[in-house]
C-alpha cells in the first residue's frame, strides 16, 4: 500500500511516501524564518505559505520516492489540531487528491501521530512495529505538553498535559526575555550546554502533585521577577549562560519525573517522546539516565521526525488502514475540541 500524507497543522509544510512502514520521502518547507520577526507563528502567513507549497513539496515527495500519483492508494492528512486555517489547506487538498484519484481518504490526529515518529528509524527510515511495546509517551512541542498511556497500537489515552503553557512556549518565552531570537528553544539549549544548571534556583511546578499534569507558567513569570531583580545580569555572558542551564533543568527535572512517574504507576516497560522540544539534549540525556535506572526502554524519535513532519502521518494511516479502518468521509471537518480517545 503506498500512502501520500500530508501535514499543514502549523509552520511546517510536510508530504510523505509511505509504504509498507517505510518511509520513501519525507520533505519539510519550514518557515521558521518567516515567523521570526513576529517573535511566533502567525496563522495568516502560516496559511499563505502552506498554498504556496504544498504542491511543489508533493511534486518533490514523489520524486524522490519515484512514484507517480496514480501510484498512490490512500492520501491521508492532519485534520487536527493545529491551526484551523492551516490545517484547512492540508485537509482539503488531501481530500481533493484523494477525490481525483478515486483513493480513500484519512484525517490523522496530530498528537496520536507524534506517538508513532519514535518509532521510525533506521537509513532509509521504517517504522518497527514488530518491536512495539505499551509505553508512556511524552510529547512535548511549542503548543503541547502531553502524557500519553500507549496501552497497545493504536489504543491511547491522555493521562496528563499542562494546564497553561507548554514546555516549548516556556523555552521560548524565557528565551525572549533573555533577549534571544525566536524560537529560542533550541538557543537556550546551546547556551545551557555551556551553563552551570545549578547557578540559579527556580521552580519546578507540579512536581510532587499526584497526577499527570504539567504548568510552566509560573516558571516563566519567576524568571521575569529574577531579571527585575538582577537587572545587569543579561550583560555577563557566562550569566546568561548559566540562567539558560538552571531554567532548563527545572523544565527537564518535571518532564522526566512526571514521565517516569507515570511509567512506573501504569507498569508500563517502555518510554518514547517526541515533538520540538524532545530535540533537547539535556531532556535526551536525563530521559537516557532515568529509563537506565529503572531499567526501562527509551525510544526517543530521531531530532529530524521529532518536529512536525508527514512520514508520521502516513506511518499511523497505513497502520489504521491495515486495522480496517475505513476512510474518514469527504465531508467531515475538523471537529472542534477533538481529543484522543
Ligand atoms: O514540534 P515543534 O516543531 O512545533 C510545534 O510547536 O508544534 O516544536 C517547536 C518547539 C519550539 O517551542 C522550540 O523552541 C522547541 O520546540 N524546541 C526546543 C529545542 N528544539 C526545538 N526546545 C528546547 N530545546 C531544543 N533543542
Ligand atoms: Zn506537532
Amino acid at each position: 500500500m503506498l500512502i501520500l500524507a500530508i501535514e499543514t497543522s502549523c509552520d511546517e509544510t510536510g508530504v510523505a511516501l509511505v509504504s509498507g512502514g517505510r518511509v520513501l520521502s519525507n520533505v519539510v518547507a519550514s518557515q521558521m524564518k518567516l515567523h521570526e520577526e513576529y517573535g511566533g507563528v502567525v496563522p495568516e502567513l502560516a496559511t499563505r505559505e502552506h498554498l504556496k507549497n504544498l504542491l511543489p513539496v508533493a511534486h518533490e515527495a514523489l520524486r524522490l520516492a519515484d512514484a507517480k500519483p496514480a501510484d498512490v492508494d490512500a492520501v491521508a492528512a492532519t485534520r487536527g489540531p493545529g491551526l484551523p486555517p492551516a490545517l484547512m489547506i492540508g485537509l482539503k487538498a488531501g481530500q481533493g487528491m484523494a477525490f481525483a484519484l478515486d483513493r480513500p481518504f484519512i484525517g490523522i490526529h496530530h498528537h496520536e501521530a507524534h506517538l508513532y515518529s519514535p518509532w521510525i528509524t533506521g537509513d532509509p527510515p521504517r517504522a518497527e512495529f514488530e518491536r512495539f511495546e505499551p509505553n508512556v509517551s511524552l510529547i512535548v512541542s511549542g503548543g503541547h505538553t502531553l502524557l500519553v498511556h500507549v496501552e497497545a497500537e493504536l489504543r491511547h489515552r491522555v493521562i496528563g498535559g499542562t494546564i497553561d503553557d507548554a514546555a516549548g512556549e516556556c523555552f521560548d518565552k524565557t528565551a525572549k526575555l533573555i533577549g534571544l531570537p525566536y524560537p529560542g528553544g533550541p538557543q537556550m539549549d546551546r547556551l545551557a550546554g555551556e551553563g552551570n544548571p545549578d547557578a540559579y534556583e527556580f521552580p519546578r511546578p507540579l512536581l510532587y502533585q499526584p497526577n499527570d499534569d504539567f504548568s510552566f507558567s509560573g516558571l516563566k513569570t519567576s524568571v521575569r521577577y529574577f531579571l527585575e531583580k538582577n537587572p545587569g545580569l543579561l550583560a555577563d555572558a557566562q550569566k546568561v549562560r548559566d540562567l539558560c542551564a538552571s531554567v532548563q533543568q527545572a523544565i527537564v527535572e518535571v518532564l522526566v519525573k512526571k514521565t517516569l512517574g507515570a511509567a512506573r504507576r501504569l507498569g508500563v516497560r517502555c518510554v518514547t517522546a517526541s515533538g520540538g522540544v524532545s530535540c533537547n539534549l539535556s531532556l535526551r540525556r536525563e530521559l537516557a539516565a532515568a529509563c537506565a535506572r529503572d531499567k526501562l526502554h527509551l525510544r526517543l524519535s530521531d531530532p529530524q521526525l521529532s518536529t512536525d513532519n508527514a512520514a508520521m502521518i502516513g506511518v499511523l494511516a497505513e497502520r489504521r488502514l491495515l486495522a480496517g479502518e475505513t476512510a474518514t468521509g469527504l465531508d467531515e471537518e475538523i471537529k472542534a475540541g477533538w481529543v484522543l480517545a
